[in-house]
């Protein structure tokens, strides 16, 4: 693909995710105002969205096999974790930005879990095994197993926690 257009790809690829989560969190606040006819046209057209960023993915990258994606996915939870988020923290705490720095250093910890996660998968722990995670719905933290009392990384208690199914 010549450059003007992956970039374009790229943009709209972008946009589309980003209208996905906006909309989605719209459609929470309308439940919330107990509109839930217009939280249920939200999350329809969050559906769609869904579809047009998955669309523009493809054209620019391949899903490929699984080993292939778990060891894409460990490297790139290494770089932002490694790299990319304590870079974003640093000029963060160079703005004052007492939020930024909060959220962005709760974060890198929890990529570093994800990281070691699929380290897990990479050396055959995972596929075999069945087990229960429950996400941190304030920061992300991935409970393997069992639900803790309260979130490790950011301390909320374990009702906001979601199992995933
Ligand atoms: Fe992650
Ligand atoms: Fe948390």
């Amino acid at each position: 693909m010549k450059d003007k257009t992956a970039t374009n790809v790229h943009t709209a690829f972008v946009g589309e995710a980003k209208a996905y989560q906006r909309l989605l969190m719209f459609a929470e606040k309308a439940e919330r105002e107990e509109l839930p006819q217009i939280a249920h046209l939200f999350r329809a057209v969050a559906s769609a969205e869904s579809v047009h960023s998955r669309r523009h993915f493809a054209m620019l990258e391949s899903v490929a096999d699984t080993q292939t994606n778990l060891e894409q996915a460990f490297q790139s939870e290494r770089a932002v974790n490694g790299v990319h988020y304590p870079e974003m923290l640093r000029e963060a705490e160079e703005d004052n930005e007492e939020t930024a720095v909060l959220v962005f250093s709760q974060v890198r910890d929890v990529e570093a879990e994800h990281a070691e996660l699929y380290k897990k998968a990479l050396n055959h722990l995972i596929a075999q095994r069945s087990t229960d995670y429950y996400v941190c719905t304030v920061c992300g933290h991935i409970a393997d197993g069992q639900l803790p009392k309260t979130c490790p990384i950011c301390g909320a208690p374990n009702s906001k926690f979601e199992k995933v199914s």
